[in-house]
């Protein structure tokens, strides 16, 4: 006589998370969304407003690939943060500024032209988070040493370069960016 299965109760569904509202300006353009709680801010900028310049290398706060700049997050100024480090919950009501909002009217931002011109990226794939972090340096010490440099990118890896053009290409971008007086 055939053994008759008995059928296991099926789990739970699990229940729906509260959803929270994010309202942020990325680049100067005003941003609102409803995402669950657990969204990291990586995830928000490249999955959910679709700018994918900012990158994903590890997910554990140690390529430094997903670095961004946001405005207010401690104190008034901007702050080089790796934004898988913070969820969109954390940023609400900040100002956020990406890889994408550095060129303006097509011309490209001291640090993108100082990186193109020293050979300052191989691969590219840690480029938009390294300039992140150097402009995030700049912007609170725009005549750093060499050594400052070193330690203002030291959260940032690349397995391409070696470094040496990168350093050269901040040296590079801080002299024409106090040259010409420019910032952001
Ligand atoms: S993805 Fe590597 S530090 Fe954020
Ligand atoms: S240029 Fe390839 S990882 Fe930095």
């Amino acid at each position: 006589m055939p053994r008759r299965r008995t059928q296991r109760p099926r789990p739970a569904a699990e229940p729906a998370q509260d959803m929270v509202s994010v309202r942020v300006r990325i680049n100067g353009v005003e941003y609102s969304h409803v995402v669950e709680p657990r969204l990291l801010l990586v995830n928000y900028i490249r999955d959910v407003v679709g700018l994918t310049g900012t990158h994903v290398g590890c997910d554990t706060s140690h390529c430094g690939a997903c670095t961004v700049l946001v405005k207010g997050l401690w104190g008034d100024g901007w702050m080089a943060v790796k934004s898988c480090t913070l969820l969109a919950a954390q940023v609400d009501g900040k100002e956020i500024l990406t890889i994408e909002g550095l060129a303006k009217n097509g011309e490209l931002h001291p640090l993108q032209r100082a990186f193109w011109e020293n050979h300052g990226l191989q691969c590219g794939f840690c480029t938009p988070g390294m300039i992140m972090a150097a402009l995030g340096l700049l912007l609170r010490n725009p005549n750093p040493t060499r050594e400052e440099i070193k330690w203002g990118i030291s959260g940032n890896l690349c397995r391409c370069t070696g470094y040496v053009n990168i350093i050269k290409s901040i040296e590079d971008a801080a002299k024409e960016m106090r040259e010409k007086g420019v910032t952001i």
